[in-house]
């Protein structure tokens, strides 16, 4: 009867909750169409008009009190956000707000790593706590609407923009996607620290051909919709308010002139009812695509595919009105757009309260959102090598020597996309190391190389000589911040400068090497890492990241993060990645090497199998590696069942034991494999990974519920289903390694 009474409550509720959320939809709709029916062609068009704020301001001012102008980019002087502000409330015809821009990729001013390395984390709680401290600091300098987050998914390490990416997987860069959404958004998107997120870039830009920036892609449907889309549409469900065009064509189809992707994926199977911004100049670089024929070609191209705002090439201001009055583009579609705007506006709360508070940004640079950077960049750090337990450094060592153009560079360990990030708050490694640390080791510090390209090789016999008397070298290399992000990529992704030669000559002291690598993507680092007795790859870590690194250094912290992104041998390997489709002569580990083969060999004495006969098929790292100062061991894999209908939820449970002798945290791998399809399958699939922290032989059972419905593909006919069959679940500490026991879904 009680449990009835609940029930009929509950009912009640919801049909309550149901009704408000439709009442409060119809409101907003109606104070849409109310504020659209008092406006002119002109002014609507304006609303579509992002443009740059470090231009001239007084000119900006006057397109503004035109109201041909909807968003305003980069300006983050609160002052000044609340003088434009004004102009566009008091002076404006229509008085609408604006919304002011920018791109908050990975922080504001307390810099968080790099989005590459906070992948590394496995940890979307975490990310989420990450994303609102790049909120709250942003809001408090007038920012409502970030660029962010870029959630293509990067297989190819020479792509600069690989750093800004969540890495080569599509659950974890999901999983990424939803946690910075949230942290951006908060619970309301009106409230004054919320800011508008913006999932970019749509759609593909990750598998630009070779690596090079702005490139084409060629994803065929299949892949675009088990591969890359899935980012979007997670983002979109958990309340993304924006999404981004992306430079690139797909298959010939520029992603700011395609229909397809924005309206009939976007709005109609997906519902999204947010804006769809370009990219800087996408709209009028479909000329040189050669796509559009003209500005004006493009701009119609652009608003007809369902473009809503026009970043910074101004081709809508220019032509639509003309297009619009020539009966070329309707006003329907005008209208189409500028709703999409003006809800956002409205959803940021933006026609109530337009201002910035002026006072002194206060949460900026707080203690909590320091500590939080930290946490974010300990857990980045992945570990991918300790021979000898080299680390965590023993209290035996009293002398150690710090070397390395990453060991000191404020700027460089930010990374990419820090465009309000300041050096003066940088913990670099050695600032760090001696102020956290320097009481219980002398510290010596000789850069040898000033920065990462250094080819100056004057300073090593310094070096070296002091590196004679030390107990342990800690060399910090890695990449200049400009080496990586947009437009920045590279051929060769090994140590640039003499980076390579500085860590051989090191290694021949005989002293312990610990390696640590600063960089915005995978390098090729076979070589450095034989010649090292220890390697953390620490990513750019942001402010904060010398701290993280001195603790996990000296053990107060055991390091647990995992590459989001496998690393490759050399960049032959390109594009190397975990859940590729198997050939029909897969590699069987037991080809021949380069050096093993006979001379004058006959054709097919080396077998028929898919490898390199240089490198073979291994990575250098697989996905998901990253090793611990403890060792785990994984028993009992179980599946509840061993019979599943794909609208099951499916338990799975393993034991993992700590087998070491220090705390630490292993980040639970679940793959599974789908044994036959209709079409190829990947080989696996990360399908759930848990965080889990361990005493010093403490054992504990992981579970993990594994809705079958997230094992649905693009079958042969298009669809997406569950097709029955035999499926392999795999549970282990990365890619590679683990247990394994299978299931049928019938
Ligand atoms: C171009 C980049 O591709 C995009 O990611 C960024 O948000 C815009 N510029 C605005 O700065």
């Amino acid at each position: 009867m009680y449990m009835k009474k609940n029930l009929c409550l509950l009912y009640l509720l919801s049909i309550f909750c149901y009704s408000h959320a439709q009442n409060e939809n119809l409101n907003l709709e109606q104070k849409i169409d109310s504020t659209l029916s008092k406006m002119t062609i002109r002014e609507k068009i304006g609303q579509l008009n992002q443009l740059d704020g470090r231009g001239t301001i007084e000119d900006l001012k006057v397109i503004i009190r035109k109201g041909e102008i909807g968003s305003v980019m980069n300006v983050t002087e609160p002052k000044v956000v609340n003088e434009l502000q004004k102009i566009a409330c008091e002076q404006s015809r229509t008085g609408i707000p604006l919304i002011f821009t920018r791109d908050v990729v990975h922080g504001f001013k307390t810099m968080l790593p790099i989005p590459l390395g906070q992948a590394a984390t496995f940890n979307p709680e975490l990310i989420q706590e990450g994303a609102r401290v790049a909120a709250v600091e942003a809001t408090e300098h007038g920012v409502r609407w970030s660029f962010a987050p870029m959630i293509d998914i990067s297989r190819d390490a020479r792509w600069g923009r690989i750093a800004e990416s969540f890495g080569e997987d599509t659950y974890l860069t999901e999983k990424m996607a939803i946690a910075v959404v949230k942290g951006f958004q908060g619970d309301n998107l009106a409230d004054a620290r919320s800011m508008a997120a913006c999932a970019k870039h749509f759609i593909g830009y990750g598998a630009v051909e070779g690596g090079r920036d702005y490139n084409s892609t060629h994803i065929p449907d299949r892949q675009l919709r088990d591969v890359y889309l899935p980012p979007f549409e997670k983002a979109i469900k958990a309340g993304c308010s924006s999404i981004m065009t992306s430079f690139n064509d797909n298959d010939g189809i520029p992603a700011t002139g395609n229909s397809t992707l924005l309206k009939d994926i976007l709005r109609k199977e997906w519902g999204f009812d947010g804006v769809v911004v370009s990219d800087w100049g996408s709209v009028t670089e479909m000329i040189k695509h050669g796509f559009a024929e003209d500005r004006k070609d493009a701009a119609r191209k652009a608003i007809e595919a369902g473009l809503d705002m026009e970043m910074s090439s101004k081709s809508f201001i220019q032509y639509l009105e003309e297009l619009i009055a020539k009966d070329i583009v309707s006003e329907t579609t005008l209208d189409n757009a500028v709703r999409n705007v003006l809800r956002l506006k409205f959803r940021l709360g933006l026609f109530d309260s337009p201002y910035t508070e002026i006072n002194k940004p206060i949460e900026t640079y707080s203690g909590k959102h320091l500590a939080t950077a930290k946490k974010i960049a300990e857990e980045s750090i992945v570990l991918l090598k300790n021979e000898g337990n080299t680390l965590p450094l023993s209290s035996r060592i009293k002398n150690l020597l710090v070397v390395g153009p990453l060991a000191d560079a404020p700027h460089d360990q930010l990374g990419t996309w820090t465009m309000d990030g300041e050096i003066e708050r940088t913990q670099t490694p050695i600032k760090a190391l001696r102020e956290m640390y320097g009481d219980k080791v002398k510290i010596h510090f000789i850069k040898g190389l000033e920065y990462s390209r250094d080819k100056n090789t004057i300073n090593f016999n310094q070096v070296l000589a002091k590196a004679r008397q030390v107990d342990a070298i800690i060399a910090f290399m890695g990449e200049e911040a400009i080496l990586s992000g947009e437009a920045h990529c590279l051929a060769d992704i090994k140590l640039q400068g003499a980076q390579s030669e500085f860590i051989k000559k090191l290694s021949e002291t005989n002293k312990p090497l610990i390696t640590v690598i600063m960089a915005g993507r995978p390098l090729t680092i076979s070589e450095e890492l034989n010649q090292s007795d220890a390697v953390l790859y620490a990513w750019h870590p942001g402010t904060m990241g010398g701290n993280a690194l001195a603790d996990i250094l000296f053990g107060k912290t055991a390091p647990s993060g995992k590459l989001p992104v496998t690393f490759p041998k050399a960049v032959g390997q390109i594009p190397i990645y975990y859940n590729h489709t198997n050939t029909g002569r897969p590699a069987t580990g037991k080809e021949k090497s380069l050096d093993q083969i006979p001379l004058n060999a006959k054709q097919s004495v080396l077998g028929h199998s898919s490898y390199y006969l240089d490198l073979g098929i291994q990575p250098l790292f697989p996905f998901g590696y990253g090793l611990s100062y403890t060792t785990f061991k994984y028993s009992d894999l179980k599946a509840a069942r061993t019979i599943v209908a794909p609208n099951d939820t499916l338990s799975i449970s393993v034991k993992v034991k700590n087998t070491g002798q220090y705390k630490g945290t292993e980040v639970v791998q679940l793959y599974i494999s789908d044994l036959v399809g209709s079409v190829t399958r990947p080989v696996k699939e990360l399908k759930g990974f848990k965080r889990v922290e361990l005493a010093p032989d403490e054992e504990k059972e992981v579970l993990f519920r594994l809705p079958l419905h997230s094992l649905a593909f693009w079958n042969m006919d298009m669809k997406k289903v569950v097709e029955p069959g035999k499926f392999k679940i795999m549970v282990g500490t990365d890619s590679e390694s683990g247990l394994e026991t299978f299931f049928e879904v019938k």
